[in-house]
C-alpha cells in the first residue's frame, strides 16, 4: 500500500531516492485530500518515477515484455488497495484488465458489473461474451493481441453509471495503464468511456464516425456491448464502426492482422 500520512517522516530529510518518492506520495495525499477530499487518481501520472516511467535523470525505463508487465503488477497491487472513492467500499474484487501487455488495441469500458466484480476480470458476464464475440469479428482477442479496461475498477453499485467524482479518482490508474502498454488504437466502448477519456460530452451519435486522439493514439467510439443487448437495432450500426475500425487498424500496421479464431 502506498504510504499514509501516518508513516510520514517529518524528523530528518529524505536519504534515498525511496524515501524521496515516499515523501512525494505523502505530500501528494496531503493535498488531494485538501483539495478534494480523497485521493485522485490524476496524480498518479506524477509518481512515474516508483512505476518505473523513469528517474529524476530522465531516463526511461525499457519496454520489455517483462519489464512492462512489471509495472502493470505495480498498478495492480495499488488498485487492489486504493479507496480514493466510495466504491471501494462495496467491491468484492477489483477488476484491473486483462489482456496481452504489447496490445494492437486497447477497449475501454466504463466500469465492472456484477460478475466482473465477482471474478475480478474484466468482461466476464454477458455483455462480455459478446464483445468478444464482436472483437473477434475483426481479428482481436485478448488472448493474442488486444487489452481490456475499464474506466473505473471498481463496480458501482447496482451496475449504475460511475459519478464525476468516481471517475477522477480512478481514471489516473488507466491513464498509466495507457502509458505501460502504448496499444496503437484505443477503441471505446459506449459513452461513459469516450466521455472520461476523450473528455468531452457529445452524445455518442456525434461521437461514433470520427477519429479522436488521446496523448497521440488513435480513438474510435462504438457502442457499448450492453447497448446492443438491450437494442437488436444497434447490432448493424455497431457492425459499421468495428469494420471502419479494422480499415483503420489495417491503416497503421505494416502486416494486416489475421482474422482470429472465435474462441467460444
Ligand atoms: N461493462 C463494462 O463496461 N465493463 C466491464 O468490465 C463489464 C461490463
Amino acid at each position: 500500500m502506498m504510504g499514509g500520512v501516518e508513516h510520514m517522516n517529518t524528523e530528518s530529510a529524505p536519504e534515498s531516492p525511496g524515501q524521496s518518492r515516499q515523501l512525494l506520495d505523502n505530500l501528494l495525499l496531503i493535498e488531494d485530500f485538501l483539495r478534494y477530499g480523497v485521493r485522485s487518481g490524476r496524480r498518479i501520472e506524477a509518481e512515474d518515477g516508483a512505476l518505473g516511467f523513469g528517474d529524476s535523470s530522465g531516463n526511461k525505463g525499457n519496454s520489455a515484455e517483462g519489464d512492462r508487465q512489471t509495472r502493470l503488477d505495480a498498478i495492480e497491487a495499488r488498485v487492489r488497495q486504493c479507496t480514493a472513492c466510495v466504491l471501494s467500499q462495496s467491491r468484492s474484487h477489483t477488476v484491473f484488465g486483462e489482456g496481452v501487455t504489447s496490445p494492437q488495441v486497447l477497449v475501454i469500458g466504463e466500469g465492472p458489473g456484477a460478475e466482473e466484480d465477482r471474478q475480478g476480470l474484466p468482461f466476464v458476464g454477458a455483455s462480455g461474451n459478446l464483445l468478444d464475440k464482436m472483437l473477434a469479428a475483426i481479428g482481436l482477442s485478448r488472448r493474442t493481441n488486444c487489452y481490456i479496461g475499464n474506466i473505473v475498477k471498481c463496480r458501482p453499485p447496482n451496475n449504475r453509471e460511475p459519478t464525476p467524482t468516481e471517475r477522477d479518482a480512478c481514471i489516473g490508474y488507466l491513464r498509466v495503464q495507457i502509458e505501460i502498454l502504448k496499444p496503437r488504437l484505443i477503441l471505446c466502448v459506449g459513452r461513459t468511456a469516450a466521455h472520461s477519456l476523450l473528455e468531452v460530452n457529445d452524445a455518442i451519435s456525434r461521437l461514433r464516425g470520427r477519429t479522436f486522439a488521446f496523448e497521440g493514439i488513435p480513438v474510435r467510439v462504438t457502442f457499448h456491448p450492453s447497448a446492443l443487448l438491450r437494442d437488436e437495432s444497434l447490432k448493424r450500426p455497431a457492425w459499421e464502426d468495428l469494420k471502419q475500425f479494422r480499415t483503420l487498424m489495417d491503416s497503421l500496421t505494416d502486416s494486416p492482422l489475421q482474422p482470429s479464431r472465435n474462441e467460444e
